[in-house]
């Protein structure tokens, strides 16, 4: 059944954004939310500049992040899923704190982690915040992953967190677990082990994230000439996307990324100048990321639209600024709208109706 739902979850996938992404809907309420909890972080990976960050912001604090998610509630109550972004989010001290204030609202969340810091202490109270779902960060198997992680012992890491949250767990209010793996030149050819890792250590899926240019990194146009992750056989990784969608073909729940967004992928890493340059952004249609201090932006790398904390999140939202950000949005040429919080509301509405939960 669950395999026959996610057939039909990746069909309509491939149709609706067909119908949609022409018609750039902004939605009434946005049904996703990033706050971002740290700007620190214990590794140093080759592909992230976000712990090179000269100017990192406070960490987010409960009493804020209170304020933050009551503003939230109040306009969207608590129909949308907050992803808690960073850094390494179990670095805030408070964390585990707002993730349970969020859960006593009834709010669906996630982040991604490099699971560097959690033990078993950790791992019990991650089991008791009511998480719903944690992506680990899987960037080969051990050598390749330790490698671009910067630390011999971070694949290790891993899987010790996977083993505490499985034997910790008690019923249903533990977070589903799920791999995210980015394709680089470093991992391209180990896509298949990867998928049998993530099967062995019996998470729910694994979802792929195609390289972008180091995050919180300066930006060039053909940053993928000189960026050493760059696949450089284009010809060997587009035919590992083919297989990789044969297999979704064969394991439609397993792989989270539609056959649509694994097309994107192929079509990124055949041709990124013309990839970059022709698909439409769409982040800020249905989502906003919100920092440490409350202020809304549609994009990362565009100014805020306003404080949340200070003005009305909807008038924000509905503003004159934002509709001046999303008009640069669409034009935009970098690659991020490969992310996958470029979604649009009814590629929500179907995770509503088939949730990975
Ligand atoms: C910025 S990290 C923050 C969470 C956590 N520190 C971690 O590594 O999972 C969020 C996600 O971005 C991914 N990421 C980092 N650098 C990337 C890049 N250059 N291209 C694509 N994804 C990247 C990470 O692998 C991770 O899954
Ligand atoms: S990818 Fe995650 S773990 Fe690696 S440096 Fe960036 S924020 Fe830290
Ligand atoms: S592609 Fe989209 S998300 Fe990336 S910088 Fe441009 S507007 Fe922002």
């Amino acid at each position: 059944m669950h395999k026959i739902k996610a057939i039909i979850k990746n069909l309509l996938t491939e149709f609706l954004y067909k119908i949609q992404k022409n018609r750039q809907v902004v939605a009434n309420k946005p049904s996703d939310v990033h706050l971002s909890v740290t700007d620190n972080c214990c590794l140093r990976c080759k592909m992230c500049d976000i712990w090179k960050l000269k100017e990192k912001q406070k960490d987010l604090d409960y009493q804020t992040a209170k304020k933050i998610i009551d503003r939230l509630v109040k306009w969207l109550d608590n129909d949308f899923q907050l992803t808690f972004a960073g850094g390494e989010p179990f670095l805030n001290k408070d964390f585990i704190k707002i993730i349970s204030y969020a859960h006593q609202k009834g709010i669906k969340t996630s982040t991604n982690s490099n699971a560097y810091i959690i033990n078993k202490a950790l791992a019990k109270k991650i089991i008791k915040s009511g998480l719903t779902q944690i992506f680990f960060s899987v960037d080969g198997l051990a050598k390749e992953h330790n490698f671009i992680r910067g630390r011999q012992d971070s694949f290790q890491k891993i899987v010790e967190a996977i083993d505490y949250l499985q034997k910790e767990k008690v019923g249903k209010n533990s977070p589903k677990i799920f791999i995210n793996t980015v394709i680089s030149n470093n991992n391209y050819q180990l896509i298949k082990k990867i998928i049998y890792f993530a099967k062995k250590q019996k998470v729910s899926g694994i979802n792929f994230q195609a390289l972008m240019p180091n995050f919180a990194g300066d930006y060039k146009s053909d940053w993928f000439k000189s960026n050493p992750f760059w696949p450089k056989d284009k010809k060997k990784v587009v035919k590992i996307i083919e297989e990789l969608i044969k297999l979704k073909k064969k394991q439609p729940d397993f792989i989270l990324n539609s056959t649509h967004d694994l097309k994107n992928f192929m079509n990124f890493f055949a041709d990124p100048k013309l990839f970059q340059e022709t698909e439409t952004c769409l982040v800020g249609f249905n989502n906003f990321m919100v920092d440490t201090t409350g202020n809304m932006r549609l994009c990362y790398e565009m100014g805020t639209v306003g404080n949340l904390l200070k003005e009305n999140p909807e008038k924000l939202w509905k503003s004159k600024t934002a509709s001046m950000h999303r008009k640069k949005i669409v034009k935009c040429k970098r690659p991020c709208k490969l992310l996958p919080c470029n979604n649009l509301q009814i590629i929500n509405w179907l995770k509503k109706l088939f949730p990975l939960n």
